[in-house]
């Protein structure tokens, strides 16, 4: 099916869904998008949460109203875009930008460099090789966006530290040693596709030895004008946040990049208690009011996903869950209220 023609099947029902609105219990007083402007407020969005329209009315009302913002959950991943050599697939990835584009989301490409969900081809890859697989897959991945659809901007490199603040032995590292992050910013940066530049990693929220690696890296690359922004993917656990996040994401900004949230989740061990919900609430907050603190250098925030019924957590974290604004059956929670009133200046 064409992008083109998906996209329409999508806008379809996302119209009798207008046309036919289901009883919904969001609170009166606002919306995510319209409380975080001028930022935006995004959301993963995958295929399948995509095509399950049809059967989630709630859904495709509550994401064209709620949301002004979307990542690709797995489609631009490099297993899914370029499984065999030189053989891209733009299929999912199209479909989300489609209607990314078409709702005036802002669009976030994710992402280019990463060592998980890898197409294992690369991996066999040694020295030059690998970097002139790596040069294609960023230039041809970027060029076919820029060509097609607007993006705000591309995860570059994903992931790139240990928590000890030492480089993760993937492939390009053992290969290629580190200045191949430096060097997949240049290439990026020649496609000149009009989307800033990101990097993007987790437990680089607070102050500790990963993030001082990250603001090391990312002072290097700004005064080589290679890197634009920095992603904070934020996976939290409830009653777990860093109490440094304002002050990290502030030397950052003092680094002279931009911040956004990138993947924001806060999850707790099922079934929830009524305290770890109340928590949650507070968490949002936090994460929310930090991003507000950095004034307009923090550009947006993008929880990963919309509802719970589509959330990673459950199948990567055993036990847990609960993580997002809305529930299984996309009913608001507090933490939803908390996190309009905090985007608003309220909390
Ligand atoms: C589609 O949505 C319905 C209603 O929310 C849900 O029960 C079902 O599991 C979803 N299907 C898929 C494939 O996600
Ligand atoms: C391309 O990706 C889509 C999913 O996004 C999949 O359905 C399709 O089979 C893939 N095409 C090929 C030729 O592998
Ligand atoms: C890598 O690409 C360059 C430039 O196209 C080419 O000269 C070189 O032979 C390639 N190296 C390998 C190992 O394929
Ligand atoms: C942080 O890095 C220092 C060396 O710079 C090392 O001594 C220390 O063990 C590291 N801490 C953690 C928690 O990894
Ligand atoms: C959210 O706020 C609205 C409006 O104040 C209220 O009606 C609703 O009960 C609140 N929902 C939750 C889950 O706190």
């Amino acid at each position: 099916m064409s992008s083109l023609l998906a996209f329409s099947l999508l806008l379809g029902n996302a119209l009798s869904a207008w046309a036919n609105p289901l009883p919904r219990q969001l609170p009166s007083f606002g919306t995510l998008k319209a409380a975080a402007a001028p930022r935006y407020f995004g959301a993963a969005l995958g295929v399948p949460h995509l095509m399950n329209f049809t059967h989630d009315p709630l859904f495709d009302v509550d994401a064209v109203l709620q949301f002004s913002g979307a990542t690709p959950e797995n489609e631009m991943k490099w297993m899914n875009i370029e499984p065999e050599r030189n053989m891209f697939n733009f299929t999912g990835g199209d479909i989300v930008a489609a209607f990314a584009n078409a709702n005036d989301y802002t669009l976030r490409g994710h992402n280019l460099v990463w060592y998980s969900q890898l197409a294992p081809w690369v991996e066999t890859l040694t020295g030059e090789d690998l970097w002139n697989a790596t040069v294609n897959h960023i230039t041809t991945v970027m060029t076919h966006y820029k060509e097609d659809f607007v993006l705000y901007c591309w995860d570059v490199v994903n992931e790139a530290f240990n928590d000890d603040g030492t480089y993760r032995e993937n492939v390009w590292y053992t290969q290629l040693g580190p200045d191949y992050i430096p060097n997949a910013y240049t290439v990026a940066r020649s496609v000149n596709s009009g989307s800033k530049l990101y990097i993007n990693d987790y437990n680089t929220e607070g102050i500790n030895n990963k993030s001082d690696a990250l603001l090391t890296v990312v002072q290097s690359m700004k005064a080589q004008n290679l890197v634009d922004g920095v992603g904070f993917q934020c996976h939290f656990i409830v009653g777990e946040l860093p109490p440094d996040l304002e002050q990290n994401f502030a030397r950052f900004v003092a680094a002279g990049v931009e911040i956004a949230i990138t993947e924001l989740d806060i999850r707790m061990n099922l079934p929830p208690s009524e305290a770890d919900i109340i928590q949650q609430a507070k968490d949002y907050t936090t994460v929310v009011n930090a991003c507000l603190a950095q004034g307009e250098a923090c550009v947006g925030i993008t929880t990963w996903g919309i509802t719970d019924l589509y959330s990673w957590v459950p199948s990567t974290f055993s036990g847990t869950g609960y993580a997002l604004l809305f529930d299984d059956n996309y009913v608001p929670k507090p933490a939803y209220n908390s996190t309009i009133y905090a985007l608003q200046g309220l909390a």
